[in-house]
């Protein structure tokens, strides 16, 4: 049986939050643990779905993993497998980072297809061009991918798309290959910078995440290390929202402004004054949101993706005609036939939703579909007149540590059943 969320909505979102780590961060971080060898503790995880799913996968590959609350303690000393386990894997697509890590480490992998959000096709063509250059040797049958590398060596890759994905996995199979690596077009997302961080703390050298071009000079060994996961722009940008879509007004500590801005320039042009004070940001928001003509989304710094379904919620009740436009997952609009049982007025097109404000919501019985899209569903029902049941909240626990709790604290009427 899956959990439910319960939301009487009207009630506005005030008060303090502090933001944890961001799962995109530790999800890598954790992969790259493997390449060391050696004993890594790393501050600031969030208790989701996500980073316990690839705890367990570290253990079944022979790492030694203990949690202290938001303290994660991996030793990696100890004889590593090269095969992970399909079930896993299947759970979370984030997984595949583990290809670059095992191949670095123990210089084979076997891995199936990943699973994780069904937000359209998520291939993973780039990681393994990019792969290859590298030196692995790539066979698929099956569903399931073999890899192999005897011998490592620094390459020039440039990737036809800056994926995510890509740019860890290519990072992590270059740390210890022989002579100078160049990612070129690679990701610019924090996360990248934040693996960057931890795995020169740890002895690699890796310099220039955050631009187009990444380097990686080989390195023999690496070492014990200690680090802090960055915040988690889209949980921080999640409850900035709910704030923002009940007249509220919020003050959000642990926040990495600059990570923060391509949100903040969208919620401002919705009309919420945003602010800085003490090492704090603050989000005071009008009684009801402006519409924004065009939002796109896009690679970082670009309006991130993960932001499109909540912001879409805050659009459906905001005065005036939004158009958003979703570049870089297909089918990532499942959450608006929901908000259309919520009494909003949306039309998709393709990659394209037209979203002419409502003065009003209503509660209804609706699903969360996937994670973002979930938590879009909880905004709506915050916002919304009457009772919400959001149903299948499992997909929410994969990005938001205890939201709901969070979420009652700032005066939220919502109940987990
Ligand atoms: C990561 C994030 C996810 C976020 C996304 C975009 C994690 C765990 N997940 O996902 O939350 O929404 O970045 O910011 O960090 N693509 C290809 N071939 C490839 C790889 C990707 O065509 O080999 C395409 C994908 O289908 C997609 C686009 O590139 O359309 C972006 O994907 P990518 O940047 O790789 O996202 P992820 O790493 O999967």
């Amino acid at each position: 049986m899956l959990s439910k969320y319960i939301i009487q909505g009207g009630r506005e979102i005030n008060g303090v939050i502090r933001i944890g780590g961001a799962k995109n961060s530790v999800l890598p971080i954790f992969a790259a643990t493997i390449l060391s060898g050696r004993k890594s503790i790393i501050h600031d995880c969030p208790i989701l779905k996500d980073v316990e799913i690839m705890i367990d996968i570290l253990k079944v590959l022979g790492c030694s993993v203990k949690r202290e609350g938001h303290t994660v303690i991996i030793d990696t000393s100890g004889y590593i497998e090269y095969e992970v386990p399909d079930i896993l894997v299947r759970k979370m697509r984030s997984s595949i980072v583990l290809l670059g890590a095992l191949i670095s480490r123990v210089k084979k992998a076997k891995i199936c297809f990943p699973g994780g959000c069904d937000i359209g096709p998520r291939p993973i063509d780039l990681h393994l061009k990019g792969l290859e250059q590298l030196g692995v040797k790539i066979n698929e049958s099956h569903g399931t991918i073999y890899c192999e590398a005897s011998d490592l060596k620094g390459a020039d890759i440039h990737l036809d798309y800056p994926s995510v994905g890509a740019t860890e996995n290519i990072l992590l199979a270059s740390v210890f290959a022989k002579g100078t690596t160049t990612i070129r077009n690679a990701a610019k997302e924090p996360e990248i910078g934040d693996l960057q961080n931890f795995l020169n703390i740890i002895g690699a050298k890796v310099s220039g995440a955050g631009t187009n071009n990444i380097r990686v000079e080989g390195v023999k060994s690496l070492n014990d290390g200690e680090h802090t996961i960055i915040p988690d722009r889209i949980v921080a940008g999640t409850y900035m929202a709910a704030a923002a879509s009940t007249g509220g007004n919020l003050e959000l500590q642990n926040i990495n402004v600059e990570h923060m801005q391509p949100i903040i320039a969208k919620l401002k042009e919705m009309g919420c004054d945003i602010y800085f004070k003490d090492g704090s940001m603050h989000i005071t928001s009008p009684k009801r949101l402006r519409a924004v003509d065009i939002v796109r989304t896009l690679p970082y710094p670009g309006f991130p993706t993960d932001m499109q379904a909540p912001i879409v919620a805050l659009l459906s009740k905001a005065k005036g005609t939004s158009i958003m436009i979703e570049t870089v997952f297909e089918n990532r609009f499942k959450h608006v036939e929901d908000l259309i049982c919520m009494g909003a007025n949306i039309k998709v097109d393709g990659r394209i939703a037209i979203i002419r404000g409502r003065s009003r919501l209503t509660g209804a019985n609706v699903t969360a579909r996937d994670l973002r899209g979930g938590a879009a569903l909880v905004l709506a029902g915050l916002s919304a007149e009457g009772t919400t049941v959001l149903d299948a909240v499992e997909h929410i626990d994969r990005g938001y540590e205890d939201i709901h709790l969070h979420l009652q604290q700032l005066g939220a009427d919502i109940v987990r059943i």
